[in-house]
This record gives structure tokens, C-alpha cells and sequence, in this order.
């Protein structure tokens, strides 16, 4: 009983590109967004107003936010971790901010530098100003499955910090396996619970791919109702203060499978694979998507 279609969300350009050693040029971030913008993705998660010094390769955010040549219908996002960041996002009149803590202390203490209970009023602040200013926001939930400092998490934990941010107002939660160690079954067991207060339109999966298992919790998302996923184009990615996490589910696997159940995307395939060949020539190594390697042998 699958889904007639399904939402993609690239986060390529912030996911992919914000773990790279070697800095991609503004301009062929710039000439890469445009790309994506005409492949029929309707989602395009474009860089972070973050601190400079914790996510070097993302310190160019507002000219990147500001360069690219916006496609109507295209909802252009970037991510926000407290009120200057937004004010960034403001600045570029961006569509969409995302916020983000994690489901852990540890990591979230390590990758934005503050305990859980003092992220929400962080947030929270973010939330309502963005809203005010007519913005769409979105929430990320980092270490849903597992934590690079603390293990398995603990479910409990995973709801605690979902309810709370969606009382906030955002529209969406998206439920990130940061370091790529879910499995199908845990995926159901945890969206099981999840699902008991949270309308399954409310979430979306964000899965890395680490250890290979990236498309089947897709599989076992979509059996559980979930038509919403984030993916890297090329499978590029990874947080920097997460070790061991590397990339994002590909975007470009994503669709090879979903076109072939018949689950439509509205993206289209052959575009994808160009922007995904783009951007790995301005990588200068073979990215870890299968579908793209499937192209370049032919
Ligand atoms: P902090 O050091 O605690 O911040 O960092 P602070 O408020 O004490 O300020 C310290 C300095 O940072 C000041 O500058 C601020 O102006 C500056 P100084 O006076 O020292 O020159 N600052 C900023 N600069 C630019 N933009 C800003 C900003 N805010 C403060 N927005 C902070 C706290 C959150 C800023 C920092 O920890 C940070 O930038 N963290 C970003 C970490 C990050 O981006 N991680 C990767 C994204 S999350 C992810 O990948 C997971 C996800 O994909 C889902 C999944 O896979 O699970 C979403
Ligand atoms: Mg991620």
C-alpha cells in the first residue's frame, strides 16, 4: 500500500556541502542551486546562517542566499540557530528557516553549545519571530536513533523534544539519524510512538547513510505513512560535530527507487543526475551515490 507521491527535500547544498573538507566557490554554490531549482525539486535547503568558525564552509550564507536566481514554486530554506541567524535569513528574504537541536545532551551541547532546556527558548524566540515575518519554519531533530556520545537514545527523550518543538509552531519535524545507525525496525518502533500524538503530515525523515541501511528505513518510513524525506544529492554529507556521521541519503538513489514503485516525485530524473554531475566535478571526487555511478560507467 504505498504512497501515490511523495516530498523530496534536497538539503544538498547546506548537508552536503557543510561537512566538505575543500570549500566549494560561492559561485559554483550559486550556479548548482540554479540547477537544482530546474529539476522539479520543490524544496531546496540552501546553506546555514551559522557561527563562521563552526561551519567553515557555510560562511558565505548570505551571498549564496542572495545569488541564486529564484524559481517560483521552488521554497528556498536555509538553517537558523538563534536570532542572529535569522536575521540572516531575513536579510536574503528567504521562504523557509530551520531551526535544529538534538534529541541528546551531548550532541547538542557539541554541535550548538547549549543543554537541551536551554535551546528552547532559544528556538522559541527564532520560531515566533520568524513566524511573524510571514516565514515558514521548520524543525530538525537530530540523534533520533542513536548519539556519537551517548548511544541509543532513548525514545522518551525523542518525544520530550518533538513535542516541544512542534508547540513552537513549526509545520514540520524532521527526524534526523544524524549518524547513519538506524535500522528498519527501529525506525517503525520509534515512529510507532511517535506517531500515537504526532499527525504523520507533521514528520519527515532525515537519514545518512553511514552504514548502508539509508533506503531501506525510507522503505519502512513510507510503510508507516511518512511521504516526506530530505536527501544530498550524490549522497554528500554529514555534521561536523557529529564523528563518524558522513553522507545524507542520495537524492538521486532516492528517486531512482521511488519512480520505479511508481511513486511519483515530481522531479525529474535525467535534470537530477546533471546537477549531481555538476556539483561532483566541482568536488573533484566521485560521490557515494550509487545512481550517479550507475551514469558515469555508461
Ligand atoms: P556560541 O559560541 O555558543 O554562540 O555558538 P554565542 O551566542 O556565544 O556567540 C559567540 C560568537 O558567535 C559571537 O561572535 C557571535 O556573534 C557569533 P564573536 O563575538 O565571538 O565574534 N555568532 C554567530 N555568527 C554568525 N551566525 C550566527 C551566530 N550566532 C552567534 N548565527 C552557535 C552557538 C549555535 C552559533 C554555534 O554553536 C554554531 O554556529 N553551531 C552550528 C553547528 C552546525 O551548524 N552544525 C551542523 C548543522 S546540524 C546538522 O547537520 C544535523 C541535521 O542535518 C539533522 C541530522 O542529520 O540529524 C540538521
Ligand atoms: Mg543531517
Amino acid at each position: 500500500n504505498w504512497p501515490a507521491s511523495v516530498t523530496i527535500k534536497e538539503v544538498g547544498p547546506r548537508d552536503g556541502l557543510q561537512n566538505e573538507k575543500g570549500i566549494v566557490k560561492t559561485e559554483d554554490k550559486i550556479a548548482w542551486i540554479n540547477h537544482l531549482s530546474q529539476t522539479g525539486l520543490q524544496h531546496i535547503e540552501i546553506t546555514s546562517f551559522v557561527n563562521p568558525k563552526w561551519i567553515p564552509a557555510l560562511a558565505d550564507a548570505l551571498e549564496v542566499a542572495q545569488g541564486i536566481t529564484r524559481v517560483e514554486g521552488v521554497t528556498y530554506s536555509a538553517l537558523v540557530p538563534n536570532m542572529r541567524g535569522l536575521e540572516g535569513a531575513l536579510q536574503a528574504n528567504l521562504d523557509e528557516v530551520a531551526v535544529f537541536m538534538s534529541s541528546t545532551e551531548m550532541h547538542n551541547k557539541k554541535n550548538i553549545n547549549k543543554s537541551i532546556d536551554e535551546t528552547f527558548p532559544v528556538l522559541k524566540e527564532v520560531v515566533d519571530e520568524a513566524l511573524k515575518a510571514g516565514k515558514i519554519v521548520r524543525g530538525y531533530l537530530s540523534t533520533v536513533f542513536g548519539c556519537p556520545y551517548e548511544g541509543v537514545t532513548d525514545v522518551k527523550q525523542v518525544v520530550y523534544v518533538s513535542e516541544k518543538l512542534l508547540e513552537m509552531g513549526i509545520h514540520e519535524l524532521s527526524l534526523g539519524d544524524t549518524i547513519g545507525v538506524a535500522n528498519p525496525r527501529q525506525v517503525q518502533e520509534v515512529l510507532d510512538v511517535l506517531l500515537k500524538t504526532i499527525p504523520k503530515d507533521k514528520l519527515a525523515m532525515h537519514f545518512h547513510d553511514t552504514r548502508g541501511t539509508a533506503m531501506a528505513n525510507v522503505l519502512a518510513s513510507l510503510e508507516m505513512g511518512i511521504t516526506t524525506f530530505d536527501g544530498a544529492l550524490g549522497g554528500l554529507g554529514g555534521c561536523p560535530y557529529a564523528p563518524g556521521a558522513s553522507g545524507n541519503l542520495a537524492t538521486d538513489d532516492l528517486l531512482y527507487m521511488l519512480h520505479g514503485m511508481g511513486i511519483k516525485t515530481g522531479v525529474n530524473s535525467d535534470k537530477l543526475l546533471e546537477a549531481a554531475q555538476l556539483i561532483q566535478s566541482k568536488i573533484g571526487r566521485p560521490l557515494p551515490s550509487h545512481a550517479l555511478q550507475a551514469v558515469s560507467a555508461v
